[in-house]
C-alpha cells in the first residue's frame, strides 16, 4: 500500500517503541516523515532501521523536548519548512511514571502531564495552521486504556491520557469544517520502551489482583508497536476518512 506517497508528516515519540514503528510504517507507505524524539540515539536507530527498509531517504529527524514550548515553536516551524507543509500529525511521545497516588510528588505529576498533555497540546498548537492549510489535516493522538479503565499505581499517567481524549475531541469539533480529523488511539499493553520499565517503577508492595483486565483475548502476550502502527496507518490515510472525534482502542480485547 502507497496511501502516503503525497503526505507530509510529523511523528513525535519516533526515536522509540510505537512511535519508531509508525515512522517506519508510514514510511513503508510512501510518506515523507519528520521524526521527533528527545533521544536523539534513539532517532539514529530510527534511522538505521529506515535505511534497511530503503526508505530513509524520506526520513528526517530533529532531536527536541515535546514539553519546551521554545524548542517545539522552533522545531515544528524548521520541519515544516523542510517537509513544505504538513498532512498528518502523530503525537506518540510519552512516558509512564507509577506510584502509590498518596505518595506521587508534585515534580512526578508534572512531569508526567507536562509532557503526555502539555506537550501533544504544544505540537498540536504549533502544527495546527500548517495542517488546516493542507485541507485534509490529520491529528492522531495518544491516548490509553488507563484512560477510561481504572489502572492503579498510575493517576497522573491515566489523568494525562484522559486529558488527552479529552483535547482530541474538543480539536475535532473545533476544526472540522476546515478538513481537520482528531482521533485518539487507546493502546493496552504493547512491547515497548514504557512497558520495559513499568514493572520497575510499580510500588514494591503493589497489589497484582488490582490489575484486572490486563490479558489480551486475541495473540500471543502484549502487542506490538506495528499492531498499533497498522492501526494509525488507517486513521491517518483517507481509508480513516469517515472516522474523528473518537478513540480507537487497540489492547488485543483485554478491554472488552
Ligand atoms: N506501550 C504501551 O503499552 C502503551 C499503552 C498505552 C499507551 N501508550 C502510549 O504510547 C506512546 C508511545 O510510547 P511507547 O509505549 O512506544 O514507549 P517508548 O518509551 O518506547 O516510546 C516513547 C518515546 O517518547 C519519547 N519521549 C519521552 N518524553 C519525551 C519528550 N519530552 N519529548 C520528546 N520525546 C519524548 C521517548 O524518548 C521515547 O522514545 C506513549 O504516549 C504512551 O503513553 C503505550
Amino acid at each position: 500500500m502507497n496511501r502516503f506517497v503525497d503526505r507530509r508528516i510529523i511523528i513525535t515519540g519516533g526515536g522509540s517503541g510505537i512511535g519508531q514503528g509508525t515512522v517506519l510504517r508510514l514510511l513503508a507507505e510512501g510518506g515523507r516523515v519528520h521524526a521527533i524524539d528527545v533521544n536523539a540515539d534513539g532517532l539514529e536507530v530510527t534511522r538505521t532501521m529506515a535505511a534497511a527498509d530503503g526508505t530513509a531517504d524520506r526520513l528526517s529527524v530533529g532531536p527536541l523536548d515535546i514539553s519546551n514550548e521554545h524548542e517545539v515553536g522552533a522545531g515544528v516551524a524548521a520541519a515544516i519548512d523542510e517537509l513544505g507543509g504538513l498532512e498528518v500529525l502523530v503525537n506518540a511521545a510519552g512516558i509512564l511514571r507509577a506510584a502509590h497516588t498518596h505518595e506521587c510528588t508534585l515534580d512526578v505529576w508534572n512531569q508526567v502531564i507536562g509532557i503526555n498533555l502539555t506537550g501533544t497540546f504544544l505540537m498540536t498548537r504549533a502544527a495546527l495552521p500548517a495542517l488546516l492549510e493542507s485541507g485534509r489535516g490529520v491529528i492522531v493522538n495518544f491516548s490509553s486504556t488507563s484512560a477510561s479503565f481504572a489502572h492503579p499505581y498510575m493517576a497522573a499517567y491515566a489523568a494525562s491520557k484522559g486529558g488527552v481524549d479529552a483535547l482530541t475531541h474538543t480539536l475535532a469539533v473545533e476544526y472540522s469544517k476546515q478538513g481537520l480529523r482528531a482521533v485518539a488511539v487507546a493502546p493496552g499493553g504493547i512491547t515497548s520502551g514504557i512497558t520495559e520499565t513499568t514493572p520497575g517503577m510499580l510500588p514494591s508492595d503493589a497489589d497484582w489482583s488490582l490489575f484486572t483486565k490486563m490479558s489480551p483475548i486475541i495473540g500471543k502476550g502484549m502487542g506490538s508497536p506495528a499492531d498499533v502502527a497498522g492501526v494509525i496507518a488507517m486513521l491517518a490515510s483517507d481509508d480513516g476518512r469517515y472516522i474523528t472525534a473518537t478513540s480507537v482502542r487497540i489492547d488485543g480485547g483485554a478491554h472488552g
